[in-house]
């Protein structure tokens, strides 16, 4: 496995075991009420099992097995640029809610930081993805 997707992948389930562990606190605070403040995790529940999970296990799987040339995966310098963005995004949003004041503008930077990492991430991609043998 690369090391880009070895860094993806550990990442991903970094935010599992993190988004999980939110869910579950969430979940039994639904039942026994016994911390309010709980809920507070659910933006970031969300955050980390979408962006952080699922979309960082895609992108590490996909790096790593996408047609390659030789041994060479295309341009890897900005599939490891988008590693970087989604993980600040994520982050910028673990920041925003410990930081309410700032909350806005950490949100949509983090969002920015997001999109910017899945775009390079699929310009990265695009000349990987072909037919065998083309
Ligand atoms: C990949 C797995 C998961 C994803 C993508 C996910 C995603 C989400 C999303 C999008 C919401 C907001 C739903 C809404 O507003 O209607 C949510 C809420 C919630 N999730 Fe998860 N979740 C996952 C796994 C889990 C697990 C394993 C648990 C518990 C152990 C859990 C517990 C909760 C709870 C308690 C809420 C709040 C429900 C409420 O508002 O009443 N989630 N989750």
């Amino acid at each position: 496995m690369p090391r880009l997707s070895v860094a993806f992948v550990r990442a991903a389930m970094l935010y599992l075991l993190a988004g999980f562990t939110f869910g579950a606190l969430m979940l039994a605070n639904k039942g026994l009420a016994f911390y309010p403040t709980l809920w507070r995790l659910r933006p970031l529940h969300i955050e980390f099992l979408i962006f952080g999970w699922t979309l960082q296990l895609i992108m590490g799987v996909a790096f790593w097995i996408l047609p390659r040339w030789q041994d060479r995966r295309g341009n890897e310098r900005i599939a490891w640029l988008s590693w970087l963005l989604l993980n600040l995004g994520i982050l910028m949003a673990v920041v925003a809610t410990i930081a309410p004041d700032f909350a806005p503008a950490l949100q949509l930077s983090g969002r920015i930081c997001e999109t910017a990492g899945v775009l390079a991430f699929a310009l990265h991609a695009w000349p990987r993805i072909k037919p065998l043998g083309a």
